[in-house]
């Protein structure tokens, strides 16, 4: 498997000058296929994703959501099919237009600032003030000259989710950045990303989190076994799911 390293930390561009993204959409997905070891884990998905809000992907443990958000990204290469940016076949220069949090914060080992400072010094914006701004706004303004990797889980999850917005990028991708963390430190996340969706960035965000998928959603993808079963408005979704696994999921069952 080729796993490409992420590309946000290298991001030159001020994209928020293009319209905020509005280029690199719809997403266009079209059969994509990726296999591994002789097993073909994401098997055909079609999917349109549009331009702005937060698109939900649910689904139970091992359906292809975090290799979906891989591919999507381009840290994985499809096996087979198609993904399209706004037309434009994935390649570096919209790639560096994207951001990626984890589940587990990825820390540079150097103080809070200097984790911030990395990537605006890659953009040519690296100014104290504009740290400060950012750090204020993840709540960790006075651990600026700790080392990253003393803050705890949550605090290092603010410093990663800030980190990867000081990069202005179009499309965030979240995979399950809370589900580590306390319901506080919880909404402080989601707080963050609202503002980011608020100021026109596109987020794809992986929850279980039926409460945080309700809070967040402004349309759902549900996977089972490496398909997309559907995809629909959170409303919809939330009020009648059109596929039974997806109806199951979220009782509480277990879905085969
Ligand atoms: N490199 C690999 N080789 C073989 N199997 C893999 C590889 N990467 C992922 N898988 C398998 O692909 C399936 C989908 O994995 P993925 O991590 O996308 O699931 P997920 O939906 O994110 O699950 P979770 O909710 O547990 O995070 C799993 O069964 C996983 O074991
Ligand atoms: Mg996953």
């Amino acid at each position: 498997m080729r796993d490409l390293r992420p590309a946000n930390v290298i991001d030159l561009r001020n994209t928020q000058d293009s319209g905020a993204g509005a280029d690199l959409f719809p997403l266009t997905v079209e059969d994509l296929t990726y296999q591994a070891g002789g097993t073909v884990l994401i098997k055909g998905i079609d999917l349109t994703l549009g331009a702005g809000g937060v698109t939900v992907i649910m689904g139970p443990n091992g359906a292809g959501k975090s290799l979906l958000l891989r591919l999507l990204h381009g840290l994985l290469e499809p096996s087979g099919g198609w993904i399209a940016w706004g037309g434009q076949p994935l390649d570096d220069a919209i790639r560096r237009r994207q951001a990626m949090v984890f589940q587990r914060a990825v820390m540079l080992r150097r103080s809070v600032a200097a984790n911030i400072d990395f990537v605006l010094r890659l953009r040519g914006r690296a100014d104290p003030a504009r740290r400060r701004e950012i750090l204020e706004h993840a709540g960790l303004a006075d651990r600026a000259e700790q080392p990253a990797r003393l803050l705890s889980g949550g605090e290092q999850q603010r410093l990663a989710l800030a980190r990867a917005l000081a990069t202005e990028p179009d499309v965030l991708f979240m995979d399950e950045p809370t589900s580590n963390l306390d319901p506080a430190s919880t909404l402080v996340i989601e707080d963050i990303t609202k503002a980011a969706r608020d100021r026109g960035t596109k987020i794809v965000f992986i929850t279980h989190d039926m409460g945080q998928a309700r809070r967040l959603a402004d349309d759902v993808v549900f996977m089972h076994r490496g398909k997309v079963l559907e995809h629909s408005p959170a409303a919809a979704f939330f009020n009648q799911p059109a596929s039974a696994e997806a109806g199951d999921y979220m009782a509480g069952k277990i879905i085969l």
